[in-house]
C-alpha cells in the first residue's frame, strides 16, 4: 500500500538529481517545492510534486496540515552504546577540573570502560535501546555508532554486537565504527605502543572476522593517540577494508586532520582547532569536515570555525556526538540551533549539514539525506512554521510533528 503525504506547505531538499554532498556557497541552497505532496511506496520515496494530488482508493493518506517536510536527520557521529552515566564527573568539571584532568584521574572514557566491562551484553543492549528509540522520536533516521568503551577485545566486540543489534531491531539505519583507539587502558599507560599492537594484531582481525564495523576511528589528539600511532592503526584497518573516520583536533592542532585526509578518511570530526593549513588540506580531499557543537557547549570549550570553513568553500556536516562524557544528548534539533547560534551558520546551511552532508559522512549519500525518488522514505514532518529558519531559532521547543522512518509513521 502507498502512503501519500498531502498538504505539505514546503517540501525541502527535493532533488530529482541527487548530489553527493554540498560545499561552500552551495550549502545555503536548498531545492524547495511549495504546496506539495509526496508518495511513499515499499519504504522508499516514489514521487512528489506541487499542487493537487488525487490518491488511489487504497492509498493511506497522511495530512501534513501545512507543516514542512524534509529528510530525517543523518547523525554521523555518536557513541550512544554505553553503560551507566557520568553526571558526577560533570560536577567535578563545575568544581574546576578540565576534561583532560578528569581523564588523567581515571575518569572520563576509562570510567565508562569500567562500567561497560561490568555490564553483560544483554543489559548493555537494554540500556542503549531507549537512546536509539529516543533519537528516532527526535527525528534521526540514520546514525553512526562507535565502539570505544571496551578497550579490550572482548568488550569492544560486545559493544559492536550491540550496535549491530540496534541496526537489526530498530528502524534506524545504523553504520558501525570500531574505535578501540579511544583511550589507553590504565594497564598500558606506561607502554602505550603495547595497546596499539593489541589493536592491530588482535582487535582489528577479530572485528573484521565478524564483519562488525564499516569504519575505523582513532582519537588523534593531545594526550591521546599520536599521529604515528594513528597512521599505524588506520593502515592496519585499511587491510581489512575499514574506512577511516577519525576524531581530530578537539584539544589541539594535533595533525589529526592531515593524517585522516592522507588515509582518505570519510570524515574528520570535532575540528575545534583548525587553521589555514588544515583547511587547505581538507579542500584538496573528499573528506567531510564534521563539527560537533554539542561537545563545545557541554564542555565549555571553543567552537570549530564553521563559518570560515564554509566561506573558504568547504562542506560541513553537523553531528551530535551523543556520549556519556562530552555530549549526553542526541537531539539534532538542538545541534541545528547551536549551528546558527554558536557556529554562525545560516538555517539552510544547517539543514544541509544535518541531512545530505551527514549522510555522506556515513557513506549513505545514495540512500539518505535528500528527498529523491528511490531514496529511503525517512522524513520529518514539522508543525506549521513561518519559515524553515523558525526551527533552529525556536531553540528548546521541538517543531517536529511526525517522524517517518523507512515509510512507516513512528
Ligand atoms: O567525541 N573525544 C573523544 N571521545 C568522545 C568523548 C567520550 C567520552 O568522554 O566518553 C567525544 O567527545
Ligand atoms: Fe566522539
Amino acid at each position: 500500500m502507498r502512503l501519500v503525504l498531502t498538504n505539505i506547505s514546503r517540501l525541502l531538499m527535493a532533488e530529482l538529481e541527487p548530489k553527493e554532498l554540498v560545499a561552500g556557497a552551495d550549502m545555503e541552497k536548498v531545492n524547495t517545492m511549495e504546496d506539495a505532496w509526496l508518495v511513499i511506496e515499499h519504504g522508499r520515496i516514489a514521487c512528489f510534486g506541487e499542487g493537487e494530488v488525487i490518491p488511489f482508493a487504497d492509498d493511506e493518506v497522511l495530512d501534513c496540515k501545512g507543516g514542512m517536510v524534509f529528510p530525517a536527520f543523518c547523525d554521523s557521529h555518536t557513541h550512544l552504546v554505553y553503560a551507566g552515566s557520568r553526571e558526577k564527573e560533570y560536577e567535578d568539571k563545575i568544581r574546576g577540573l578540565s576534561y583532560e584532568e578528569i581523564a588523567r584521574r581515571g575518569g572520563g572514557i576509562l570510567n565508562s570502560a569500567d562500567l561497560l566491562s561490568a555490564t553483560p551484553e544483554k543489559q548493555l543492549f537494554e540500556q542503549s535501546l531507549p537512546r536509539a528509540m529516543e533519537i528516532i522520536g527526535s527525528g534521526t533516521g540514520a546514525v553512526e555508532i562507535k565502539s570505544g568503551y571496551g578497550l579490550n577485545t572482548r568488550d569492544e566486540i560486545k559493544m559492536l554486537r550491540v550496535i549491530r543489534r540496534l541496526g537489526e531491531e530498530t528502524p534506524l539505519t545504523v553504520k558501525s565504527t570500531f574505535l578501540g583507539a579511544h583511550a589507553f587502558p590504565a594497564a598500558c599507560r606506561s607502554d602505550p605502543d603495547r595497546y596499539v599492537k593489541l589493536i592491530v594484531e588482535e582487535m582489528i582481525p577479530a572485528v573484521a572476522s565478524e564483519h562488525l564495523a564499516d569504519f575505523i576511528d582513532v582519537f588523534c589528539d593531545r594526550g591521546f593517540f599520536t599521529v604515528d600511532q594513528t597512521r599505524t592503526i588506520l593502515e592496519a584497518g585499511g587491510k581489512y577494508g575499514l574506512v577511516p573516520k577519525i576524531h581530530a583536533n578537539e584539544l589541539d592542532y594535533s595533525g589529526g586532520v592531515q593524517v585522516g585526509v592522507e588515509h582518505k578518511a570519510r570524515s574528520v570530526d570535532h575540528l575545534e582547532f583548525v587553521g589555514e593549513e588544515e583547511m587547505e588540506v581538507l579542500k584538496n580531499s573528499r573528506t567531510m569536515p564534521t563539527i560537533l557543537p554539542g561537545t563545545s557547549l557541554f564542555l565549555g570549550m571553543s567552537y570549530a570555525p564553521a563559518r570560515k570553513m564554509i566561506d573558504t568553500g568547504l562542506p560541513v556536516a553537523l553531528a551530535s556526538d551523543y556520549n556519556p562524557g562530552s555530549s549526553p544528548s542526541g537531539n539534532m534539533e538542538l545541534i541545528m540551533s547551536l549551528g546558527i547560534m554558536q557556529l554562525g551558520m545560516l538555517p539552510l546551511e544547517v539543514l544541509n549539514a544535518v541531512t545530505l552532508n551527514g549522510a555522506y559522512a556515513m557513506g549513505l549519500e545514495k540512500t539518505h539525506g535528500s528527498v529523491t525518488p528511490g531514496k529511503n522514505a525517512s522524513l520529518i514532518i514539522t508543525k506549521p512554521m513561518p519559515s524553515f529558519g523558525f526551527m533552529p531559532y525556536a531553540y528548546g521547543t521541538s517543531q517536529i510533528d511526525r517522524v517517518i522512518i523507512n515509510g512507516k509513521i513512528m
